[in-house]
């Protein structure tokens, strides 16, 4: 398992202000940046694209930027992200006609990859392109909104993931993400995670940095 990271998404920050809120979640301890990308197609809701990638490396952003594709289809965009700056790139197998390929872009440019599952989509996706995996990404709400409620059932199959990622050897991070919360995250940890989104937690939040600072020791624990 490897060491854990802390992953606010954006989707919560206040948009008007999006530069500075990167900023202080990332002064505040945070580790990679969150990027909901949304389409009103796949999923029933629209939020930002690559120009708003390229803008936050422009003003400065040095930190990994985990692009999180909630798009169909998958490839076209690929490209453009990675040439916004972003460091992984997940998509939902779903969305893609030919998951093997999108990996393969994503992989071909020098960008880490992974899938996303829903929370009704089973793992077996990860199976046959585990070597091209750097990252699995377990939703644990349906895909569209922040601020929704953690679904428990999310906990048994991060196990699963946890065994299949364990029993391959491989180096793939282990991503969760939804209704991630100070009160619940020690049991996400404990389940498998390595990384941990959340959004209204933290952005919600008065003060960024003690709400990051009580994830991590409530992850130790
Ligand atoms: C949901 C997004 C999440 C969302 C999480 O489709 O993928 O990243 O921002 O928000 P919270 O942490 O509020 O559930
Ligand atoms: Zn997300």
């Amino acid at each position: 398992k490897q060491s854990p990271l802390i992953a606010p998404s954006i989707l919560s920050a206040d948009f008007a202000r999006l530069g500075e809120e990167v900023d202080n979640v990332l002064a505040a301890g945070a580790d990679i940046v969150h990027f909901d990308v949304m389409d009103n197609h796949y999923v029933p809701n629209l939020t930002i694209g690559p120009m708003v990638c390229k803008a936050l490396r422009n003003h400065g952003v040095t930190a990994p930027i985990d692009v999180h594709l909630m798009v169909s289809p998958v490839d076209r965009i690929i490209g453009d992200f990675i040439e916004a700056g972003a460091s992984y790139i997940t998509f939902h197998p779903e969305a893609s006609d030919h998951i093997d390929r999108s990996l393969q872009i994503i992989k071909d440019a020098g960008c880490k990859a992974g899938l996303v599952f829903n929370p009704a989509t089973p793992l077996h996706y990860m199976d046959y392109v585990m070597d091209k995996l750097d990252m699995v990404l377990l939703m644990s709400v349906n895909p569209g909104f922040g601020g929704q409620s953690f679904i428990p059932a999310t906990l048994d199959k991060l196990k699963q993931a946890r065994k299949k990622i364990d029993d391959s050897g491989l180096d793939i991070r282990l991503e969760i993400d939804g209704g991630v919360k100070v009160d619940n995250i020690a049991e996400i940890a404990a389940a498998g995670a390595d990384t941990f989104v959340a959004g209204s937690a933290i952005f919600n939040a008065d003060d960024y940095q003690t709400t990051i600072e009580k994830m991590r020791a409530e992850i130790a624990k």
